[in-house]
């Protein structure tokens, strides 16, 4: 089936920082601007029809150079570690595809970030 799009400025998604706009190219009205901090997380919370291996398409933008490394956290643990390289320009979205195990029902998402820098803007989930 077609995924379902998860916007990061649409409740109950959470954005430790702000939903911002003035970056173009984004999908729904705007993107999540986490604080650069360690630990300034996105959160999503996704509905699965079924429990077992699901597809995640993050779609971000980091306009550095610098890799901003987040852990991928599945219903509260870490499952692993996607790096979310630099895009060329905070306006050029990149949509990385992870592989997660979920549950039946509701699953909570997370993106934190590892490094000071936090996160890279990110755009949506699609799950
Ligand atoms: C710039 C950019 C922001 C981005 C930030 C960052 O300020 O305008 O959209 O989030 O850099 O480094 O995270």
């Amino acid at each position: 089936a077609a995924p379902t799009r998860y916007e990061a400025e649409n409740s109950p998604a959470v954005c430790t920082g702000t939903i911002d706009s003035n970056w173009a190219g984004y999908s729904g009205t705007g993107f999540c601007n986490g604080n650069n901090a360690t630990g300034a997380y996105a959160q999503f919370t996704v509905n699965a029809s079924a429990a077992g291996t699901a597809t995640l398409g993050v779609r971000f933008a980091n306009g550095t150079t610098t890799v901003r490394p987040a852990s991928l956290i599945v219903n509260g643990s870490t499952v692993q570690t996607p790096s979310f390289e630099g895009t060329g320009a905070w306006s050029t979205w990149v949509t990385k595809t992870l592989t997660v195990s979920v549950n039946a029902g509701s699953n909570t998402i997370r993106l934190n970030p590892t490094v000071a820098a936090g996160l890279p803007n990110i755009d949506y989930l699609d799950f």
